[in-house]
């Protein structure tokens, strides 16, 4: 009889095919089944995130309630970026815990859940070309990783300590789980990595030259691929060749994420961001010109260690210069591990807060001005979502939401909608179709 496996996932796309992957292994070689049911489940598994303070309390809390509800002999794993962070230190502050997998070792898993006590959190252990099993959450779309790691060391930041340094898969390998996912019937690719666009920059075995723009060439050509997404870019790599790859390749989904962090020149050096104010506004506007349908996402820190009044206006005037189409915008949180929480002059708390509130205001406005014009607007969207009451989601090719009346008939495929009613999180419309 097989044995039954509950996870959870928290943290970004990484961690989803994290995720991913490790069903595939526990399926193939261990007869697990997935389970929604966590009181049913044999192997309860939490797949975690460090990025910020929030997310690793609540590792902490959600293994406690698992503690207290889960079925007698039941093992619990501890996997992802907390896991490489904190190690070992998880079994003294949760006893309980079965084993801990880092980020980069999920190809261990098998032996993880054989081994009692096991820890695996090794940042820099050679995963790129382990051939895992396939299992996918989506029919519709696939997620495929296309580095593992980062190099960049943004002075905030944990990842390059939960992940390691930056490593391209072999080209081969992503051509073919491109091929196997276009005949499964998904017509969505989504290649995810920290730091998509430099790509090919490192293999770990000899390897032929190729950049990330050769990459999307060679993926669109795959048939059967109607649309390519991928996330995240680095504005320092936004090449003129990358920009014009992107806005003259049909299959390349006009949505670009530009992770700005700060609109002021300074706070990004000491942020070793690797870009000016000047920069970043030259790439995001040069973008907009090839590419007037692009909708641009970004992610903002505020409040880093040192950060006045006047840095932040920039910022402030970055945001209504680019006017993205969303914004993640985060309280600078300090990480272990990174130079900036040794930084002496951490911003007050309250004026954190501030920075925020306002920043996110102003983006409502901005966000407002942008939904009201799409009204009337004609997209081809690709559902892939039942929703309440009668409700099919999809994405428009420059990544709005869009929702329509419908059935499960609408599944899978590009239809055309004439947007009706436009709101922030979701642009209701009708369709233009029959199928
Ligand atoms: N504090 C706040 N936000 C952070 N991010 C990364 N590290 C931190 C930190 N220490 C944000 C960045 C990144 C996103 C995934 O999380 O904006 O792009
Ligand atoms: Fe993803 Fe970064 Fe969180 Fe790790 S720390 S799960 S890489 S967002």
């Amino acid at each position: 009889m097989s044995k039954k496996l509950f996870i959870q996932t928290l943290g970004c796309a990484m961690n989803v095919r994290d995720s991913e992957h490790i069903i595939a292994e526990l399926k193939d070689k261990e007869n697990y089944e997935l389970t929604q049911n966590m009181g049913e489940a044999d192997l309860i598994l939490i797949n975690t995130c460090s990025v910020r303070e929030k997310p690793v309390h609540k590792l902490f809390s959600e293994v406690g309630a698992f503690e207290k509800a889960k079925k007698k002999g039941a093992k619990i794993g501890v996997c992802g970026c907390t896991a490489s962070h904190l190690g070992d230190e998880i079994f003294k502050k949760a006893p309980y815990v079965d084993f801990v997998l880092g980020a980069r070792n999920v190809s261990k898993i098998t032996t993880a859940v054989n081994t009692p006590k096991f820890v695996s959190t090794d940042i820099n252990y050679d995963e790129s070309d382990y051939a895992f099993g396939e299992f996918r959450g989506s029919a519709f779309k696939s997620y495929i990783n296309i580095s593992i790691g980062c190099d960049k060391k943004c002075t905030y930041c944990i990842v390059p300590h939960t992940r390691g340094d930056e490593i391209s898969i072999p080209l081969n390998l992503l051509l073919n789980e491109a091929k196997k996912a276009t005949s499964r019937g998904a017509k969505e690719l989504f290649l995810l990595g920290q730091n998509v666009n430099n790509y090919g920059k490192r293999f770990s075995s000899s390897h032929e030259k190729v950049d990330f723009s050769d990459l999307l060439n060679r993926l669109s050509e795959i048939e059967g691929v109607e649309r390519i997404r991928f996330t995240s870019p680095h504005p320092l790599h936004m090449d003129d060749k990358f920009l014009e790859v992107f806005a003259n390749n049909p299959k390349i989904c006009k949505s670009m994420h530009m992770p700005l962090q700060s609109g002021n020149t300074k706070v990004l050096r000491e942020m070793k961001r690797g870009y000016t104010k000047e920069w970043f506004l030259n790439r995001a506007l040069k973008l907009r010109e090839l590419c007037p349908d692009v909708s641009i996402s970004t992610d903002i820190i505020v409040a880093f260690p040192g950060e006045s009044d006047s840095e932040f206006e920039d910022t402030m005037d970055v945001l209504e210069k680019v006017r993205f189409e969303q914004v993640f915008s985060f309280k600078y949180s300090p990480r272990p591990l990174t130079p900036a929480a040794e930084f002496k002059n951490q911003v007050d708390e309250k004026v954190a807060s501030e920075r925020l509130t306002r920043l996110q205001s102003r983006h409502n406005e901005i966000l407002d001005e942008i939904v009201a014009k799409q009204n009337g607007k004609i997209f081809d969207v690709y559902f892939e979502e039942l929703r309440a009451n009668g409700g099919v989601a999809g994405r428009s090719f420059n990544n709005f939401l869009v929702q329509v009346q419908g059935s499960e008939e609408l599944l899978g495929k590009t239809l055309k909608v004439r947007v009706n009613n436009p709101k922030r999180m979701v642009l209701y419309g009708e369709l233009l179709e029959k199928i």
